[in-house]
């Protein structure tokens, strides 16, 4: 039977018992054996990602890589995933180097980011060789050449450009803009002084170009515009520096599906718009086609996670609305309160009852904007009901959070009926795990 919310992982259906179920797992047993909140992963549908994504660049170009962005979500279960995947791995600081190496990652196939790495940072890279550091700026530059210098290695880097160009998304996850943070930009010949001191650096070995011009984005064509300008930029690059680009990463940000009417670029496609315009713009520059990498986060694990609540309390305002109070909140899922994200809810001890009222999921935090879903159309929910928020396995538990002394969640994989923890539950004695008595 199907159900009205398409989000969730493509294994979902509603079983016998005529409860939500996610690869073989009954959803309402799931949280009576781990409690809630509880974040699900189908482990199937990450694995199955991870394998559209290789096989749709395949399909284009012989030289590709494939990077997950860890930020998205990482723990040790993740990135082993993705190296059995043969996929390699986004790291945005020394703590995500940290998860991605004991879990035995190969460090050749990590590409370090960040717009504010430390000395500390920048070493770890160094000495564990990872594959590529992506430059952001011309002091980290200098601190990288230095580090690689004392250790002997010549490190392999790209640089970041900032493409200037606007993606459609939310302000506060574009990155390509010109007025951002991130990069270096194409302006004013900055990006070029960078490209040249790093072909001047000893110890630092310029393998080709970055960029990442926004997520959660639905319309492609900020990226045909932004190759186009990397294409100008590793042309001039090699005119006057005499410069072989080898490697073309245009970040991520393809879009995924949060609602019944998001409408995402499938994987399919934007492989193919990718290839064909590096493709194009090289051949009009007169350049070899590189190697082209992409860096998916939200596209691998956004709709392969869900998290499932318990309702503590309805609330009726007469003439205005109803609350439905669950046990998590902007701890677990901090996308509504940050960027008014829209998600909608279905109750897993119930998921085929036609919906009864048009209702406000409220977290448990002391924020009245502490608002998971604005109007979720349920069918009469009670307390005691297992409430899920499909689509929550992208920025879900890497940005989640102890706010009013909330444990963070456990992590459950699921596979052919099978569950397995692969994050611990937080317990109340590890918030004080880091603190110390006066006297
Ligand atoms: N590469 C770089 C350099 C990035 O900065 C990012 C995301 C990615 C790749 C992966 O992008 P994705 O494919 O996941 O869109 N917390 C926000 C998203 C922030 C994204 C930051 N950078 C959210 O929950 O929407």
């Amino acid at each position: 039977m199907d159900i009205a919310v398409p989000p969730l992982p493509n294994s979902s259906k509603i079983n016998q018992a005529g409860n939500l179920e996610v690869a073989g797992c009954d959803v309402t047993e799931l949280t009576a054996e781990f409690g809630t909140p509880l974040y699900i992963y189908d482990r199937r549908q990450i694995v199955d990602n991870c394998r559209a994504y290789r096989q749709a660049f395949a399909a284009h170009t012989g030289d590709y890589e494939i990077i997950y962005a860890s930020k998205a979500f990482t723990c040790l279960a993740m990135t082993q995933l993705v190296a059995a995947e043969g996929l390699s791995l986004d790291v945005a600081s020394g703590g995500e180097l940290h998860v991605a190496l004991r879990s035995w990652f190969p460090p050749q196939r990590i590409y370090a980011h960040g717009n504010a790495n430390t000395h500390d940072e920048l070493g770890r890279y160094v000495r564990n060789e990872v594959g590529h550091v992506v430059i952001d700026s011309l002091d980290e530059l200098a601190a990288l050449d230095s580090i690689a210098g004392e250790h002997g290695r010549k490190q392999p880097v790209l640089l970041r450009i900032t493409p200037g160009i606007e993606a459609h998304t939310h302000d506060y996850i574009q990155t390509g803009k010109l007025d951002s943070k991130f990069g270096l930009c194409l302006a004013e010949g900055v990006a070029l002084d960078v490209a040249a001191r790093i072909l001047a650096a000893e110890n630092l070995e310029l393998e080709g170009f970055h960029m990442h011009i926004g997520s959660q984005i639905f319309s492609l064509e900020p990226y045909v515009r932004a190759i186009a300008l990397l294409a100008d930029f590793a042309a001039e690059c090699r005119d006057r520096f005499g410069f072989v680009c080898n490697i073309v990463d245009v970040g991520g940000g393809l879009g995924a599906s949060y609602t019944t009417a998001d409408e995402p670029v499938g994987i399919d496609e934007f492989a193919r718009l990718i290839t064909g315009t590096v493709r194009d713009e090289m051949d009009r520059v007169g350049m070899e086609m590189p190697r082209i990498a992409v860096e998916p986060g939200r596209s691998i694990v956004a709709n392969a996670g869900l998290t499932a609540y318990t309702v503590q309390a309805v609330k009726d305002i007469p003439g205005i609305r109803t609350y439905i109070a669950v046990d998590g909140g902007m701890s677990d899922n901090l996308r509504p309160m940050l960027y008014g994200a829209r998600y909608e809810a279905v109750l897993a001890n119930r998921p085929g009852a036609a919906p009864t009222r048009t209702v406000t999921v409220a977290g448990k935090h002391c924020e009245s904007g502490d608002i998971l879903v604005k109007d979720a159309e349920l069918p009469d929910p009670r307390p005691g009901d297992i409430l899920v928020t499909p689509a929550t396995g992208a920025y879900g538990y890497s940005m989640s959070n102890n706010y009013n002394g909330q444990p963070r969640a456990a992590v459950v994989f699921v596979q052919e009926g099978d569950a397995r923890v692969v994050i611990r539950r937080e317990e109340y004695e590890d918030l004080v795990r880091l603190h110390e008595r006066l006297e």
